[in-house]
């Protein structure tokens, strides 16, 4: 293969990816060497729901996007020693990601567990979710695709939920709760000890 080709661009041994050009929506099928559905996990932190789900559904893509290198860099080094070559993981901050590099309706789930929640009232405007990222989600999920959502910051949570509550291009569904195995770092610490917000919506067919 070429240089140019964007299947080249993940390194050999590694399943990040180095997208070949930032501005343009990613070759995903190219990427994963196949077609099947994919399910994203915004703010995979160290992954270990990434890698239980992944190893749980292997006939389905899963991509992890975090903007720490470290956090990237350990969920690529536990999913090659599990073999689970339908992982790829993105060090991408995740508004961007969703709007410039994923490509329109290519997201059949999207899971945003524990996003920091930046309390503060100053620091809002750093929150991932708001009104310009719902239209982002909007265009990267595939219509019926279902975005499942976890927080244990009750304020920003009902912020989430109306907003979801609001928009009519989504419909809520039945929320989703994780198996034991499938809890995130964040949710094994916070099951038990506080209330966790969660909600589900799907993207209404046009
Ligand atoms: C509180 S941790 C939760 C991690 C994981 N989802 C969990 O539940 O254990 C938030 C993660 O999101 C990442 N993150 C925060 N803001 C982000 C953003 N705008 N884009 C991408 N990643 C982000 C952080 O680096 C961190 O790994």
């Amino acid at each position: 293969m070429s240089d140019s080709s964007p299947a080249q661009r993940i390194l050999p041994q590694s399943l990040r990816i180095f997208p070949p050009d930032w501005t343009q929506p990613l070759p995903l099928a190219e990427l994963f060497g196949n077609a099947r559905p994919i399910e994203l996990d915004l703010g995979c932190g160290k992954g270990r729901f990434l890698l239980a789900r992944a190893a749980a559904h292997r006939d389905v893509n899963f991509l992890g996007v975090d903007r720490m290198l470290r956090r990237v860099r350990k969920v690529d080094n536990k999913a090659r020693r599990l073999d689970l070559d339908n992982i790829r993981v993105l060090r991408m901050e995740g508004y961007y990601a969703t709007t410039y590099l994923l490509p329109p309706a290519s997201i059949q789930t999207c899971y945003i567990f524990f996003p920091d929640p930046w309390p503060k009232a100053r620091h809002h405007e750093h929150r991932l979710f708001n009104e310009r990222f719902m239209d982002a989600l909007h265009r990267a999920l595939v219509p019926g695709g279902v975005l499942h959502f976890a927080t244990d910051h009750l304020p920003y949570f009902a912020e989430v939920r109306a907003l979801l509550l609001a928009d009519p291009r989504f419909e809520p569904v039945e929320p989703f709760v994780p198996t034991p195995d499938e809890q995130t770092d964040f949710e094994r610490y916070y099951v038990g000890r506080t209330e966790i917000g969660r909600c589900s919506c799907c993207r209404r067919a046009p």
